[in-house]
């Protein structure tokens, strides 16, 4: 059997460097990489309606959105079919079976939810459809039979949840789902890049983000006034490293062509880090260095991304067509999983004569 890539994001807003380090990159190494007979990116509309459904303007607003950030990244739509999650109903129908299958108190010990709960201050308020989504989200994996879930960190906790139903199902009902393994980015710092202000998270309510879309000079602005180490004061003070946000950005991003390209002085970032931890050098080199190399980063991203929004139509269609083939895919395995449930009723001869 082959191997087969399913992932996605909710479109709660446009995406940023968090997630480009934390899975963009790698997913269109992925995609490039051959290795993969399918590859599927889903836009999560109906996860991001989970809590925002009061809000479903902002959702549906921010699907086109993602959808030109994937394409700007280099997710390429002849290699890889980008769909929206609400247009693929066999999903629904999939968590319902799934929901069986999953205590309360199971779902209770997720730990992203736990933190997304308090995060959103829903307290004894948490919408049911929220409170379930790692449910939904092992349709998402399963539906497509996908072997490989390329996520940040934070989703770690929804595949474990995935491998569990799988398990649950296969044992009741026998063989048929396929148990997912989870790509967690290789690099330390991108496993999880902190917001601007060094604060652990991007969010666009923080303003401490930057966006794949941002213009140069947004991101010379957020560069500029990004957290570094609070006691290093002056040029000849000691630096500390760990906590320094410009550092850990340089961790994620910096190579040693950078170097060569940007800032000879120096061969590689440990040599850069050696002399801000001896004292003698000065934030802003630092920060310019960084800036660089964002900026050659993001700077194709960037005109590819206001190319393709001269031509919106043509991004819903690439969004149509592999909306259906995405359906396609479901609905095989949907099939399969009635049949397993034996709850086909119409399909199945044995079971129409009473067998
Ligand atoms: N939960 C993911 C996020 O918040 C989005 C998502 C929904 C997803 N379904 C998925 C990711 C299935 C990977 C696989 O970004």
């Amino acid at each position: 059997m082959g191997k087969i890539i399913l992932t996605g994001d909710r479109p709660t807003g446009r995406l940023h460097l968090g997630h480009y380090v934390g899975s963009l990159m790698r997913r269109v190494e992925l995609q490039n990489s051959g290795e993969f007979d399918k590859v599927f990116i889903m836009i999560a509309d109906a996860q991001a309606l989970t809590d925002n459904a009061d809000n479903p303007g902002k959702v549906r607003q921010n699907i086109i959105q993602v959808a030109l950030d994937y394409l700007a990244c280099g997710i390429d739509p002849a290699k890889s079919t980008i769909f929206i999650q609400s247009q693929v109903p066999e999903l629904c129908e999939l968590s319902f079976y799934y929901m069986n299958l999953v205590t309360v108190s199971r779902l209770q010990r997720n730990p992203t939810v736990k933190t997304e709960i308090k995060m959103r201050n829903f307290e004894a308020n948490i919408p049911v459809g929220f409170f379930t989504y790692p449910i939904s989200q092992a349709a998402d994996i399963t539906a497509f039979k996908a072997t490989t879930v390329p996520v940040g960190e934070d989703q770690e906790p929804m595949i474990e949840q995935t491998r569990e139903i799988v398990r649950r199902f296969n044992n009741t009902y026998g063989p048929t789902l396929v148990e997912p393994e989870v790509l967690l980015p290789q690099n330390c710092a991108c496993l999880r890049l902190p917001g601007t202000d060094g604060k652990a998270k991007m969010s666009k309510s923080l303003g401490n983000c930057i966006y794949l879309s941002d213009t140069a000079d947004e991101v010379s602005k957020r560069v500029k006034t990004m957290f570094t180490d609070p006691d290093h004061l002056r040029v000849s003070d000691p630096g500390k490293i760990e906590g320094n946000t410009v550092f850990t950005y340089l961790d994620a991003f910096c190579t040693p062509e950078d170097f060569q390209r940007f800032w000879p002085d120096y061969s590689c970032l440990e040599e850069l880090k050696d002399h801000y931890r001896r004292g003698g050098l000065g934030d802003v080199k630092v920060k310019k260095f960084l800036d660089s190399i964002l900026q050659q980063k993001l700077e194709p991203i960037r005109n590819r991304r206001s190319e393709l929004e001269t031509d919106i139509p043509a991004v819903y269609e690439i969004l149509r067509h592999g909306s259906e083939t995405a359906r396609e895919a479901a609905a095989k395995t949907l099939a399969e999983v009635r049949r397993a449930m034996r709850i086909d009723y119409f399909d199945n001869d044995d079971l129409i004569k009473g067998v």
